[in-house]
C-alpha cells in the first residue's frame, strides 16, 4: 500500500509505522489518521509481523489533531463526519502496539500514545492534553485512559490546567515502560518490540486481549476473560512445543499454530 503522510517498513518481525508530517509537527489529520489504521491493521494481519512500532521524529511523536484542519468546523460537521469515532479503530488491533515516543505527544499525540499497550519514551518526550489552552477537551480517550493510569487528580491538573509530564515523570507515574537516551530511542524501541515478537504469537494476542479486559470489567469478568483466554490455549501447537522444550531444557520454536 502507499502512503503519503506515513512511513512503513518491516525490521524483522517487528512492524514499524512512522508518522511524517514534520512540518506539521506531526499533527494528525484526518487523512494520516486514516493512514495510521489502515497500516495498522495490515501489519496486524501480516503474519510475518509479531509487534508493531508506531513513532515520529525525534522533535515531535505528534502535536495533537490537526487544529488548522479542525479550526472552522461546525458542532455538526464534527459530529456527523465522526471527527473522534476514528481512533477506536486501534481497539480492535490483536498484536502488541509499541509507541515509541520522542519529543511532543501532545492531545491526540498524547493519546495516542496512551491507546497503545506500551510505550518507550525517550528522554525528551513530553506528555500532555492542552486542549483546554484552545478552547476544547481532549476527544480521542484522554480524559478517560489518562485517568485509568494516573488517577482522577493529576488527571484532572493536565486536563483542566495542561500540566505536561517529563518522560521521568511519566516512567514515575506509570504512564511508561522505560526511558532511553534520544539518540537510538527508535533502536530501543525496537529492539524491545522485537523481544516481544519473539514470543509465542497466540499467547500474546490472548495476554494483550486478557489485561486489556482489566480496564473495562469488574475483577469477576475480568477473571472470567483471563480463564476463557488461558484454556484455548491448551488447543494450540506453541502450547506443547513451549511445555517440551522447558522440559527438554531448549529454546521454544514458536509456529504460531
Ligand atoms: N495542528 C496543526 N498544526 C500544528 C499543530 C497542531 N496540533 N501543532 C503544531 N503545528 C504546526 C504549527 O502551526 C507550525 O506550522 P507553521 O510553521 O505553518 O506555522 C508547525 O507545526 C511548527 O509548530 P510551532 O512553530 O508551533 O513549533 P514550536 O516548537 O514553537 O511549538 C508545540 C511546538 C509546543 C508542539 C506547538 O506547536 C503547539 O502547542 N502545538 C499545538 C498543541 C495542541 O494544542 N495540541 C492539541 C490539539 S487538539 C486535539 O488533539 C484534540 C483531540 O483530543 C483529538
Amino acid at each position: 500500500m502507499t502512503y503519503t503522510n506515513i512511513l512503513t517498513e518491516t525490521r524483522g518481525k517487528v512492524g514499524l509505522i512512522q508518522l511524517n508530517r514534520p512540518q506539521a509537527m506531526n499533527a494528525f489529520n484526518l487523512a494520516m489518521l486514516t493512514e495510521v489504521f489502515d497500516a495498522l491493521e495490515a501489519f496486524d494481519k501480516n503474519e510475518s509481523v509479531g509487534a508493531i512500532v508506531v513513532t515520529g521524529n525525534e522533535k515531535a511523536f505528534a502535536a495533537g489533531a490537526d487544529i488548522k484542519e479542525m479550526a472552522d468546523q461546525s458542532y455538526v460537521e464534527m459530529f456527523t463526519s465522526g471527527h473522534v469515532e476514528i481512533w477506536d479503530r486501534i481497539r480492535n488491533i490483536k498484536k502488541p502496539v509499541i509507541a515509541a515516543v520522542s519529543g511532543y505527544a501532545l492531545g491526540g499525540g498524547c493519546e495516542f500514545a496512551i491507546s497503545c499497550d506500551m510505550i518507550i519514551a525517550s528522554e525528551s518526550a513530553k506528555f500532555g492534553q492542552p486542549e483546554i489552552t484552545i478552547g476544547v477537551i481532549p476527544g480521542a480517550g484522554g480524559t478517560q485512559r489518562l485517568a485509568r493510569v494516573l488517577g482522577k487528580y493529576l488527571t484532572m491538573e493536565m486536563v483542566i490546567n495542561n500540566r505536561t509530564l517529563s518522560a521521568s515523570e511519566a516512567l514515575q507515574f506509570g504512564l511508561a515502560n522505560r526511558v532511553v537516551p534520544v539518540e537510538g530511542y527508535l533502536d530501543s524501541a525496537i529492539a524491545f518490540a522485537e523481544e516481544i515478537a519473539s514470543r509465542a504469537p497466540i499467547a500474546v494476542r490472548m495476554a494483550k486481549d486478557a489485561v486489556n479486559a482489566a480496564f473495562e470489567t469488574t475483577l469477576t469478568e475480568g477473571l472470567k476473560v483471563e480463564k476463557r483466554n488461558f484454556y484455548p490455549l491448551f488447543a494450540t501447537e506453541d502450547q506443547k512445543e513451549g511445555m517440551k522444550a522447558f522440559v527438554e531444557k531448549r529454546k521454544a520454536d514458536w509456529k504460531g499454530k
